[in-house]
């Protein structure tokens, strides 16, 4: 029987999360944690198993409405609305631990529909598709999660503009996931309804935000691990400012600071989900993993972005 796979995977936001939906630059990192969808033929209808729903797609729970939205447009456009498929989604990304996971699963779907039917896929075509998703995950999203989904190297992002980055020294992160789910579509409203009942509050939080971003972004073109460790935690601070951080994410990021790291801050929607720290080699990677996990988080992951 043919079968075809589309892959992808999670991403880490460095800096610029929440203001990046303000048209702010953000400097996002592909993080190796991947989605493989495989697409194979069936006797009857569309067929999506997954660890979060195995059925029928139409009858796809509310909450994952968007990927439902996004296959029925992608078969549509393909001319194979009535083509019986089975689309299993086999997924190493935490839900709702501001890793995006939607973003890199509906990625994988739609490069695997494209290349079952044998069809060319381009950027401009993928994005559109999986920008349909987002909006139901997401209401307002940026379009940052996708387009870390859809890059093999760090990228700055600003009003849908992506640039590749270089990185000139070796950047060591931890990831830890706080164990609370985080949702990004309250804390992104959250943010804006403070924004609109304080428009000085506004403006300063993100010229603020914009300085941290455009220095991460000359402190990693320069090598300079701890300038960039600096402003990750600066960062973290605007972040507790707007109200999506939370008292578990603050705990685990003063344990990574004081376990060594260069900074450490909130990564993605927070309100939960995961925190980030930097430092500067392997083997401290691993002892402050080994300090988060005692401190309560409920997984790390270590990763290392070469230049
Ligand atoms: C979510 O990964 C990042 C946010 O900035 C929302 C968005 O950009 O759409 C919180």
């Amino acid at each position: 029987k043919r079968n075809t796979s589309g892959f992808s995977h999670s991403k880490i936001i460095l800096t610029g999360e929440h203001a990046v939906v303000y048209g702010n630059p953000a400097i996002a990192l592909p993080f190796p944690l991947k989605v493989e969808a495989v697409i194979e033929e069936v006797t009857s209808g569309i067929i999506v198993e997954s660890t979060f729903y195995t059925g029928p797609l139409e009858q796809i729970p509310t909450k994952l409405e968007g990927i439902r939205a996004c296959i029925q447009q992608v078969l549509i456009a393909l001319k194979r609305p009535c083509d019986k498929l089975k689309i299993t989604i086999h997924s190493q990304i935490p839900i709702g631990k501001g890793l995006g996971s939607s973003a890199a699963i509906a990625v994988a779907i739609v490069r695997g529909l494209f290349s079952f039917f044998e069809t060319k896929l381009d950027d401009k075509t993928l994005s559109a598709f999986v920008h349909t998703a987002e909006v139901y995950a997401h209401g307002s999203p940026s379009g940052i999660d996708m387009a870390t989904a859809m890059s093999d190297t760090p990228i700055w992002f600003q009003n849908g503009d992506i640039v590749r980055l270089e990185v000139t020294s070796p950047l060591h992160f931890v990831i830890a996931d706080s164990g609370r789910i985080g949702n990004t579509q309250k804390s992104v409203s959250r943010v804006r309804a403070l924004y609109s009942n304080d428009e000085v509050l506004k403006a300063d939080s993100l010229r603020r935000m914009k300085v941290i971003a455009f220095a991460a972004k000359s402190a990693m073109a320069k090598g300079d691990i701890q300038k960039l460790g600096k402003l990750l935690n600066e960062n973290h601070s605007e972040l507790i400012q707007i109200g999506v951080s939370e008292d578990g994410l603050n705990h685990l990021v003063n344990t990574a600071r004081s376990a060594g790291a260069l900074g450490a801050k909130l990564t993605g929607g927070g309100d939960g989900g995961c925190m980030l720290a930097l430092t500067d080699s392997k083997e401290k990677m691993e002892e402050i993993s080994s300090t988060l996990t005692s401190a309560g988080a409920q997984q790390t992951w270590c990763f290392t972005i070469e230049p």
